[in-house]
């Protein structure tokens, strides 16, 4: 399998306090892997540095094997690689609607921006895109709502729609279900499951039954370095990782 994303000696520090350290890393087209690690093990950091939205202190990322290590976000949009932004990237005065054609004219006036004059098909172009991720995320119901009066779990699933609107090829999921219900949660499985079979997902979560659910292999992180990778059953039967996580799994149990 053709490796998507990689990444060689990917470190990133905060003063000299290393959030991430010497991560090799690489996930197959059309793969779902899940990336875990207790609290503080700098998974986040490690996903703002695929996405753009942290520069890297060291080490490379490549994209379909070109370096992208130095490629802005809005580039790496353009690419194909989007993350989800826990509800940062919502405007919530506006529709849900109206953030998904926002997303999804970001992505379009990367690929037309030479077509200036083709400004009526970049518009069919937009409002099929975010219909469509709408559509995806079951958010049909609820398109002409303002995106602040939403409920908790249209509101996480809104953030997935918005990076889906970018057309990616890549995407980047950082804690998808939580603070939601388990109905809610087991709803958003299945339908992050039914994205992961036309695009490669990565997806960082507590929720255990849901990564063993749904990943076809994991990377455990602690400390900012990868502990170990593996198929579900590898990870869980890994005595390494049970030492080590132990502790982040039932402090994420209680939160949850
Ligand atoms: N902007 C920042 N400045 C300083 N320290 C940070 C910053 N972002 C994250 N960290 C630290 O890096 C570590 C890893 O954080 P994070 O990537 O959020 O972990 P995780 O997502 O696995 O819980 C934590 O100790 C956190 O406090
Ligand atoms: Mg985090």
């Amino acid at each position: 399998m053709t490796a998507i994303l990689e990444t060689k000696g990917l470190g990133k520090s905060f003063g000299r306090f290393a959030a991430n350290a010497d991560i090799d890393f690489s996930v197959a087209q059309g793969e779902l892997r899940a990336v875990i690690g207790p609290n503080g093990a700098g998974k986040t950091t490690f996903f703002n540095m695929l996405s753009g939205t942290t520069d890297v202190t060291s080490g490379a990322i490549f994209f379909k094997g070109c370096d992208i290590t130095r490629l802005s976000g809005t580039r790496r949009v353009h690419l194909g690689i989007a993350k989800a932004f826990q509800t940062a990237n919502i405007y919530p005065e506006q529709t849900v609607l109206q953030n998904c054609r926002l997303a999804a004219l970001a992505h379009t006036q990367g690929a037309f921006a030479l077509e200036v004059f083709r400004r009526s098909d970049r518009l069919t172009d937009v409002d099929a895109l975010a219909e469509r991720a709408i559509e995806q995320l079951e958010l049909s119901g609820v398109a002409g709502v303002r995106s602040g009066d939403l409920a908790h779990g249209d509101k996480k699933r809104l953030d997935i729609a918005i990076a889906l609107a970018t057309k990616p090829e890549i995407l980047l999921l950082d804690e998808p279900v939580a603070g939601m219900s388990r109905d809610e949660a087991r709803k958003t499985e299945a339908l992050i499951r039914k994205l992961a079979s036309s695009m490669t997902v990565l997806i960082i979560e507590h929720d255990m039954d849901l990564i063993m659910g749904i990943s076809d292999s994991i990377t455990v992180l602690e400390s900012g370095s990868v502990l170990a990778n593996g198929t579900p059953a590898e990870i869980r039967a890994n005595g390494r990782v049970q030492d080590a996580y132990l502790g982040g799994h039932s402090e994420a149990e209680i939160e949850s």
